[in-house]
C-alpha cells in the first residue's frame, strides 16, 4: 500500500513521541511514511520531499518538530496539502516555544497545529483520519466508532 499520511520530523529524537502518530494511523488502516527531514539541518531535502509529495499520493502531512520549529510552516510553504504541526517538547521551555512557533503562522499559509508532544500526536492522526474521512467513508465509521469505543470505555471507568 502506498502511503497516503506522511509523518515528518525535526530529528530522530522526536520519534519516541511521533511514532504515536504512526501507530494510530496503522490502527485505521492507513499507509504512512515516517521520515527525519529537518527545516535548517535538511532544508534543501525537506523542501524537495514536501514538494513531490501530492504527486506521489501524499494527502495529509504531519510535521513535528522543537525549538524554533520551522519545519510545519516551511513544508506548508512548499505544499496545499493540509499540515499538521506537532510541537516537540524539546530541551527548554517544556515545548512552549515549539507550539508558539508552530501555530503563529501569518495569515496565507495556514498550519493546524496540535498539542505539545504525545496528545499532539495522536490527535494529529485523528485529524488526518478525519480529513482522508471526508472522502473515504470506510474511514468516516472507522473513526465513528472509535468514538463510540471510547466513549463506552469512560462511562466503564469505577473509582475506587
Ligand atoms: C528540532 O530540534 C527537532 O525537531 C528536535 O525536536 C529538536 C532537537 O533536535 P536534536 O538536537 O535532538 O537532533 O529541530
Amino acid at each position: 500500500m502506498e502511503p497516503v499520511v506522511a509523518i515528518l520530523m525535526g530529528s530522530k529524537s522526536d520519534w519516541e513521541v511521533m511514532k504515536t502518530s504512526a501507530d494510530v494511523l496503522r490502527s485505521f488502516g492507513i499507509a504512512n511514511e515516517a521520515k527525519v527531514l529537518s527545516a535548517h539541518r535538511t532544508p534543501k531535502e525537506a523542501c524537495a520531499y514536501v514538494e513531490s509529495a501530492e504527486s506521489r499520493g501524499i494527502k495529509v502531512i504531519i510535521a513535528a518538530a522543537g525549538g524554533a520549529a520551522p519545519l510545519a510552516g516551511v513544508c506548508a510553504a512548499h505544499t496545499v496539502l493540509p499540515v499538521l504541526g506537532v510541537p516537540m517538547e524539546g530541551w527548554a521551555l517544556k515545548g512552549l516555544d515549539a507550539l508558539l512557533a508552530t501555530v503563529q503562522m501569518p495569515p496565507g499559509i495556514p498550519v493546524g497545529t496540535l498539542a505539545i508532544g504525545k496528545p499532539g500526536a495522536t490527535n494529529a492522526a485523528l485529524l488526518a483520519v478525519a480529513i482522508l474521512g471526508v472522502s473515504e467513508p470506510k474511514l468516516r465509521a472507522q473513526l465513528v466508532a472509535y468514538r463510540a469505543e471510547q466513549t463506552k470505555k469512560i462511562l466503564a471507568e469505577t473509582l475506587s
